[in-house]
Formats: structure tokens, sequence, C-alpha cells
């Protein structure tokens, strides 16, 4: 377990001068990242000998305290793990809670400096960046300092821009524009990842995604980065528009392009995506976009986070007594923190590539139908028919689906008349 507090209260608690910034409200992310540090190394997505990481923006320097605590011993052993950050009270502050509690295996190290160039002073497997704001000042810098092969995970904290309510900054820094709705954080993430994308196809690097969360007032994208020329080229196969209440060519356009099944030529959803090259009106509310319209996240890499798994990990137990002050209330309290951490993402694996992401409050209203239905029940209703469906791990309730748009529909109806 970790040996610094990391609770799930809201907020930061520092960002004044001389204090050295934590964030309680990130221990869910930095809870994911041990997780996907732990499936990267044992998978062998990071080869086979030592793991170069750096926790680039890493204030306390809890963050990678985390993965050399958390990690299997023997995936800890091969971690040679870097706190980066340009305030020398930062790094002396986790550079002294290592010396007071040495991890019991693999490396700490300081960087002191700023970022934007810091990163290039070797070749690292994993790049974290994790920011006050928006982290596009530090991709391209640190996809050039990737590994052939590597990690780069990205936090972003600029949340009123990428989810569309400022929609200035938003142009300005991302290049795209959200509409404000139910699929807002999912509309960030993906203008998120194709802002990653493109970095890394700048410096010849393909990404493929491994875990995407919006989680209260943050996004985050975790991706793999390989030098592979083809794939940088072939960029803009991932990326085009969403459409909210799309039309009928529109939806014909979208399943020309392999974006829904083509059964929903029937029934227009409530939202399809479209590719890059589909031609959209500047003016036009109903777009957002450019964005990821390929799936989000890695269907081994998802499937590794059961709560078996973070319970193991990352969980205290209360017979460790090594917190002294907490009860065995607490104990619990902070294992069903961490397993909140993770909710729902091993499930949502088996249909991560769905082009449908459905909030069960807009569905009611699109179908004009009192209450929503249970997104627990549509799922399995789905499931019965043969379709890929599960919950997922969103700010809204809602699930994810392949089924044709027809079979959502009808499955909902069924709902509401036995709920009658
Ligand atoms: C949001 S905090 C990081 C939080 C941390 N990763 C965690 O999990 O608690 C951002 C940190 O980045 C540092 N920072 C800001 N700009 C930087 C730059 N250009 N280069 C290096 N560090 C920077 C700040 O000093 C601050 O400690």
């Amino acid at each position: 377990m970790s040996s610094l507090p990391d609770s799930n209260s809201k907020g930061p608690s520092s960002k004044s001068v001389g204090c050295v910034f934590h964030n309680p409200a990130m221990a869910g992310s930095r809870t994911r990242s041990v997780m996907l540090i732990a499936h990267a190394i044992e998978s062998g997505m990071l080869g086979k000998s030592e793991v170069r990481a750096l926790d680039g923006l890493s204030a306390s320097g809890l963050r990678a305290r985390r993965w050399l605590n958390e990690l299997p011993a023997e995936s800890a052993s091969r971690l040679i793990a870097t706190v980066g950050d340009m305030t020398q009270t930062a790094l002396d502050w986790a550079m002294a809670t290592e010396a007071d509690f040495p991890a019991q295996q693999g490396e700490l190290h300081p960087l002191l400096g700023d970022l934007r160039t810091s990163v290039l002073s070797q070749g690292w497997h994993w790049i974290d960046i994790d920011p006050f704001g928006s982290p596009v000042p530090f991709l391209d810098t640190a996809i050039q300092a990737l590994a052939r092969r590597g990690v780069l995970e990205v936090s972003a904290t600029d949340t009123a821009a990428l989810s569309g309510s400022s929609k200035n900054p938003l142009m300005r820094r991302y290049g795209a524009r959200v509409r404000l709705d139910k699929l807002k954080h999912d509309s960030g993430l993906r203008v998120l990842m194709a802002t990653v994308a493109r970095a890394a196809a700048r410096h010849d690097r393909s990404v493929e995604p491994l875990l995407s969360i919006w989680d209260s007032h943050h996004l985050r994208v975790s991706v793999r980065v390989r030098r592979v020329m083809e794939g940088a080229n072939d960029v803009e196969a991932s990326l085009g528009w969403r459409v909210y209440s799309p039309n009928q060519a529109e939806v014909e356009a979208a399943i020309a392009a392999g974006l829904l099944p083509a059964s929903d030529a029937d029934e227009l959803p409530i939202r399809c995506f479209l590719p890059l090259s589909h031609p959209v009106a500047r003016e036009d509310l109903r777009i957002s976009g450019p964005m990821w319209i390929g799936p989000m996240g890695d269907v081994e890499t998802m499937a590794s986070m059961t709560e078996e798994r973070v319970l193991q990990m990352c969980a205290p137990t209360y017979e460790e007594g090594d917190l002294a002050e907490w009860s065995e209330k607490d104990f619990e309290a902070e294992r069903r923190r961490v397993v909140r951490a993770i909710r729902h993402i091993a499930g949502e694996s088996t249909a991560i590539s769905a082009h449908h992401l459905i909030a069960v409050d807009e569905l009611a209203s699109w179908q004009e139908k009192g209450s929503p239905p249970s997104p627990r029940r549509m799922v399995e209703l789905l499931r019965e028919k043969g379709y890929n469906a599960a919950l997922s791990h969103y700010a809204e309730p809602s699930f994810r689906t392949d089924a044709p748009w027809s079979e959502i529909i009808d499955s909902m109806k069924k709902i509401s008349a036995t709920d009658v």
C-alpha cells in the first residue's frame, strides 16, 4: 500500500509558493496508474528488462512512490522511477519521504527542471504528464523522449475547455469544438486523445489507446506509443466528427464508413460518428470534433483492472496495522475507495469497441419516456440478444453496446412495459 495518505477528499491541498501540491482527489487516478503500469510490465508491453518511468510533473512524488510500493515485487524491481518537477521543494519532499520510507524494490531519482526540455535528458518507457490545466505544452517533447516502445499518460484539468463550456480555449488549444450535452465528457476525452495522436504523428509515432477516464475534475488518456511510420500516416483514419441528431444521409455515411451497424439504416440514433473526410458546416451546432472515433481503451488492459487485483495491489488491510491512527472503519472506507477507482472498467472492456455510448437519461427523453431504463437491465437484455453490451465507467449512468439502434429501442420498450 502507499506509504502516504492518498484518500479521496475533494480538491487540491495547495498550489501556493513554497508548498508542495497534493490533490487527494487524484487518488483514484494514481490507483489506475499503478494498475496500468503493472499490466504493461507483466504483459511484456515494455520489453523484458528495466523500465525507465518518469512521473513528469510529480509534485509530492506520490504517484511514483505508489508505483514502487504497490507493484508486485518482481515488477517493482525492474522499475527505475524518476520524479520530475520545476520546484526544488517538491523534489526535496519526494526524496525525503523516500529516505524515510525507502522502496523495497526499484529505484527513485529526482529530475529538476522544466519538463518541456528536461524530458529530453534521456529516453523513457513511461511518461506521466499531470499538469495544472492543459497538457498541450508538454506533448511534443514527451513523445520525442519516449523509447521505441513506450506508454504516455496524459491528464488535463482544463475541463471547462475540453467539455465545451469554454469554447475559445477549446478551439485555441485543441482546435476542436464540443457540443454541451450528456456525452460532453466523452467528447472531451476523444478530443484530448486526438490531440495526443496528432502530436505522436508529428514525430512519426502512432498511438493505441489503453484507457480513457473522466473523473470529476480531470480527464486522462493513457496510450501506447510506437515508432511506426505507416501508423503515423494513418492517424486521420481514427479521427472524425460526432453528430447529435444525425439525418438519414449522415447515418448512411456512418454505416458506409463502418461507424454504425448496417441495420441502423431504418432508425435514426441520438448520435453517430462521421469520418474526418465528411464535410461538416462550421456553424452546425450538432457537431463535435475533430475527435478520436476509434476505441478509447484496450481490451486486455481494461480487463486486467479487476476488483480482486486492485484490492490485492493497492488496498490497505486492517491486519497490517501500519497506520496506527486508522480504525477498522477507515480501512474499510479506503478499500471501497480503491475499488471505486476501477469500477466497471474490466466489464466495460468487452464493449469498448462498440460505437454506441448511451446515457440512459438521454435515451429516455429522446424516446419521450418518463423514467430512464436501468443501464444494468439494458445490458442484460442486449446480451441475451447476442450483442456486446457493458456498463460504462462514465460520469453519467450509461452503457456501451454494438447493438443496432432498433434493438436498443426495443430493449428499452421491453423494460418500460415490465416496469408499468
Ligand atoms: C498538478 S501538479 C502534479 C500533481 C501530481 N502529479 C500528483 O499526482 O499529485 C503539477 C506539478 O507540476 C509542476 N510544474 C508546473 N509546470 C512545470 C514545468 N513546466 N516543468 C516541470 N514541472 C512543472 C508544479 O510545480 C506542480 O508540482
